[in-house]
């Protein structure tokens, strides 16, 4: 698909597996299919039984090919959650051509000898993402190829995932029939898409509240500079409102997505719920009882991603916060959030026709990522394969280096040390992929 200037992004979420095809024409994304598929094999974003995601994957697939008129070959996967970390790394690497001149294949050198780092065997590196290079004596190039030089450096980040984790996800899309393109970080793909560069510049907060997970990023200077994931999300509200109502969960899942508020006081005490009980009875639940629950929980959820925010040093955001993910489309949630948080609140859903929904912004994100993604990352090296680095002789420096790398969780405390480059990865990537 790629050779096409098309994409396939595809998002393994809790409740959902989404599925979107698209491409970028003149900076508008223009999304030529999507699909998905209620997803059973996930709990809290980790993939637990690969047959059932396989089943989802498969769905969402058949539902885009029928749009498409065509196979699916390969997919970019978003990953998330806990088990990744993002470090800084630096690699070297001397220019091998006879003129001196760099090419594709040296950056591809010095991008795998900035993964060269001491991780512990669980782990895989899945990315490395370049930030600036040196050619020699010469600093902060953000495209070193037709350059001469004897010397090549880069600095950049680091992603690394939990093996098993990503392994599970590999096979998943392998056993549905198709190829694995890539990982993209969630944050970065959200951060893409949800938030203008102005925002990532002076700093923004995004919030993805999804089915069993909510994840907080923060951005500053172009910067993810801080990435927490809670094990709470729209199941719970969907639960607090079985026992509210005291009815099987579809039908709580059913009243929240149709008649859910944020807020009690958005919702019409006079507009009830049709509803069977548990017991067989006939209720009806005032609209305004089912934002009381909701909000509760999402007061709740907020408030714990308020107290994360304080901890890391990042309690007020300069362009405030942004909403996504499916919950974030209960009505009233962006009123609340300015309640919690005291800071601007928004939601973004993406605005191509077909998924005008928060819950698409990760896919929607991703196929911005990668379809703006400059030459000299590519020719980095394929990006699906989940390297297992091992340092050996003149690597050394380098593993030296990249032991004192910090990883993306870290406090205010190491934020507010002067930053050693001007310029970040995300505005290297801006200046080349966005
Ligand atoms: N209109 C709506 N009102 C309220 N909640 C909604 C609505 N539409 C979807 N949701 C909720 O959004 C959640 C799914 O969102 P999303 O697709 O972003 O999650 P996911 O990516 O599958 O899960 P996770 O990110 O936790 O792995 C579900 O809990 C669903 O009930
Ligand atoms: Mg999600």
């Amino acid at each position: 698909m790629e050779t096409k200037g098309t994409i396939a992004a595809l998002d393994i979420g809790t409740s959902e597996v989404k599925l979107i095809v698209g491409e970028l024409l003149g900076g508008t994304l223009n999304v030529l299919a999507e699909g998905s598929a209620p997803s059973a094999g996930v709990k809290r974003g980790v993939i637990v039984d690969i047959d059932q995601t396989v089943h989802a994957i498969k769905q969402a697939v058949t539902e885009v090919e029928r749009t498409l008129g065509e196979p699916i070959g390969e997919v970019y996967v978003a990953i998330s959650g806990e088990h990744i970390q993002v470090k800084d790394c630096q690699g070297m690497t001397s220019i091998k051509g006879e003129d001196n001149e760099i090419t594709d294949d040296d950056v591809k050198d010095v991008l795998h000898s900035a993964m060269v780092m001491r991780i512990p065997n669980e782990l895989s590196v899945v990315d490395v993402l370049p930030k600036t290079f040196t050619v020699d004596q010469q600093t902060e190039i953000t495209d070193p190829r037709g350059m001469i030089g004897y010397r090549l450096e880069v600095t950049g980040k680091l992603i690394i995932g939990a093996k098993t984790i990503l392994h599970s996800i590999k096979r998943s899309i392998e056993r549905a029939g198709l190829e694995l393109a890539g990982y993209v970080l969630e944050s970065l793909a959200v951060s893409r898409i949800a938030a203008s560069i102005d925002e990532l510049e002076l700093g923004v907060g995004i919030i993805d509240i999804g089915h069993e997970t909510t994840t907080l990023s923060i951005y500053e200077k172009n910067d993810l500079v801080y990435s927490t994931t809670l094990p709470y999300g729209g199941d719970h509200l969907t639960r607090d409102l079985t026992y509210k109502m005291n009815c099987k969960y579809q039908d709580a899942k059913l009243a929240k997505e149709e008649y859910g508020v944020a807020l009690e006081a958005l919702g019409d005490p006079e507009e009830k719920v049709s509803y069977v009980t548990i017991n067989g009875e006939h209720r009806f639940e005032p609209q305004s009882e089912i934002g009381f629950v909701l909000e509760a929980r999402l007061e709740e959820i907020f408030e714990m991603i308020q107290k994360r925010m304080t901890q890391a040093g990042y309690a007020h955001m300069n362009s405030g916060l942004i909403l996504c993910g499916g919950s974030s489309s209960l009505p009233g949630i962006d009123q609340l959030g300015k309640r919690i948080f005291k800071q601007s609140v928004n939601v973004y859903q993406p605005a191509s026709l077909g998924i005008r929904h928060p819950k698409y912004a990760v896919a929607a994100g991703m196929l911005r990522y990668v379809l703006s993604r400059s030459a000299v990352s590519k020719s980095g090296f394929d990006r699906a394969e989940e390297k297992e680095v091992v340092a050996h002789g003149r690597e050394q420096d380098a593993l030296l280096m990249n032991e004192q790398a910090t990883p993306v969780r870290e406090e205010r405390s190491t934020r507010e040390q002067p930053p050693k480059e001007k310029k970040s990865f995300s505005s290297f990537f801006e200046k080349f992929f966005g």
